[in-house]
Parts: C-alpha cells; structure tokens; sequence
C-alpha cells in the first residue's frame, strides 16, 4: 500500500430533481479532486464555508460515493460493498457539532457504543475503554452524562469512542470550530499526539490557520477544487492568493513581512510566534 487514502479525479454532484418545474440538478460540489494521503501523515484541509471540505470528508468516509473518479482506502474502491465496515472502521470521523455525536447516557456507554456494534468480544471491549478513557484524559469522567460536559471534552468523547474502534485514520471536520480556545487545544493537543505518537493519520479540516501550522501538508480548497497544495509555509506566504479563496494568512505571518518590507532582516515565511520570537529577540538584545 502506496497510499492510505487516495481520491483520483473525483466529482461528487448533490443532484436533486425541483419539484415545481420538474427538472434535473446538477449541483457539483466537488470537480477533479486529486490527492492522497500517505499512513502517519498530518494533512490539513482548509477553505471558505461551501468550498466542499466536508464532501471530501464523507467520500474518504464511504458515507458518499464519487459521481466520478475513484477513492480508495487502503487500495480499497470505497464502492467496494464487501469491505465496507472494514473502510468505516478504520477511518474515524468526528464532525463540527458535538452534541450531535452523543448516543450514550455516560462516558462510558458513549465510547463503547462504536466497538459494540464491531462485535468486539467483552473482555477485549473493557481494555478498549480503560484505554480509551486513559488516552483522552477522561477517566475521571467516566459516569458523568455527556450533555453537561464542556465542548472540548465532548470532543474527547468522541475521540475516544473512535479510538475504541482502532483506527487507523482519524478525519476531523471542523471538530474544532464550537470550541472555546481551551477545548479547541485540548482537542489539538491530542490530536497531535495521536499523529506523532500513535502514528495515526490524521486528515483536519479547519478554518483556524493557527492549527494548520503543524500539519505535514495543507490542501486549499475553493470551489470545489484544490487550488493549492503544500507545507504550511509554503501556503501561508501566499497572501494574496489567500485572500481571493476567503482566507487570511496568520497575523503573524502579516507583521514579519510588513517588517521585512521596512528592510528589517526577517524570513517571510514565519508563520508561528515562537518562529517569530527567536528571530526577532537576537534582534534587538542589546
Ligand atoms: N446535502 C446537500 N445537498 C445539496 N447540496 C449540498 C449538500 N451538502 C452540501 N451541498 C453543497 O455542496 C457544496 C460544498 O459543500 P460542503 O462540502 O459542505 O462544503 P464545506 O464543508 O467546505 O462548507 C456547497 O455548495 C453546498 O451548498
Ligand atoms: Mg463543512
């Protein structure tokens, strides 16, 4: 297995029939997409409301099937009716909205619900929990009733009750965008962990550039296509093209190039504050 997740030329259409005038719609939210995603990478999505992310998302999910195109996982079509659970199981997703992915009436329920419905033995099911609840911090919480949890550590539910299921590949769409800023690092943090410890591919969508910094590559998506693809760097020094899909580069990344447009010695391609700091101190130390 070369790749862990490839799309080759996909299009997905919404097509819908209106009633009044009966007539057939076409309605393209995705056109021509190509990438793929090697096992153990950090691939960042980003891209203005509509631009079809979470299209994406749900056709690596084998929720959705391409109109056209082909995604496989694992080298397997997502079409591919017999390998289906095998597809679902290994790829994760979590979605922008919590409260929407809560099934149980405890932590606890609420994570072995996934591994439950895999069949998973009960022995081996009470090991996945313990461990689980011990990865994401909630171990603490295990009989409390997810409703009256904080955003952040409703994600980590759901994080967990995915791990439960031992995937491989973790897709997370906009999981962070109802954070507060500490739920929204919770979530990142342990994300990050899973991808650097844990070997987990991660595939995260966001509209905070501040959690693309440490992504191995970031796809720009507008209109359906990708219409950039590279390091986050490489992505983030491009402002103008940024602004035209709807995007802003980090502030930071603004204020070392208005610097550097004022002849001060910075790279312009910063895109963190600590990047910034450890140029800018040896700067003025007197
Ligand atoms: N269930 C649906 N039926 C019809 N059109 C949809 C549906 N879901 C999304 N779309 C349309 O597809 C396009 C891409 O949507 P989506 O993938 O949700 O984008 P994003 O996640 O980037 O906001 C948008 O134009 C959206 O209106
Ligand atoms: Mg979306």
């Amino acid at each position: 297995m070369e790749y862990f997740i490839s799309f080759d030329n996909v299009y997905y259409s919404y097509d819908f029939n209106d009633e009044e005038d009966s007539t057939y719609y076409e309605n393209y939210a995705v056109s021509g997409i190509n990438f793929s995603v090697k096992e153990g990478e950090f691939l960042a999505i980003i891209g203005r409301n509509g631009s079809g992310k979470s299209t994406i998302a749900k056709l690596a999910n084998a929720l959705i099937f391409p109109s056209e195109g082909v995604v496989t996982v694992l080298d397997i079509d997502t079409t591919n009716e017999e390998y289906l659970y095998e597809i679902r199981q290994n790829v994760g997703m979590v979605f922008q909205n919590p409260d929407n992915q809560i099934i149980g009436t405890s932590v606890e329920e609420d994570i072995a619900f996934g591994p439950e419905n895999l069949g998973v033995p009960r022995e081996e099911m009470i090991k996945r929990i313990e461990f689980a609840l011990k990865y994401t911090g909630l171990t603490e919480l295990r009989h409390n009733e997810p409703h009256y949890l904080s955003g952040g550590q409703k994600q980590r539910v759901a994080i967990a009750g995915i791990l439960a299921m031992k995937p491989r590949c973790i897709v997370l769409d906009e999981a962070t965008a109802m954070l507060d800023p500490i739920g929204r690092k919770e979530v990142m943090s342990l994300i990050k962990r899973l991808n650097e410890e844990d070997k987990i591919t991660i595939i995260h969508i966001t509209h905070h550039m501040d959690e693309v910094t440490n992504a191995d590559r970031v796809l720009l998506i507008d209109n359906g296509r990708i219409i950039m693809e590279g390091t986050p760097k490489e992505i983030f020094i491009r402002s103008e093209e940024l602004k035209e899909a709807g995007l802003e580069q980090p502030q930071i990344t603004t204020l070392v190039n208005e610097l550097a447009d004022e002849g001060i010695d910075l790279p312009r391609d910063i895109i963190t504050v600590d990047e910034a700091l450890e140029h800018i101190k040896p700067l003025i130390a007197r």
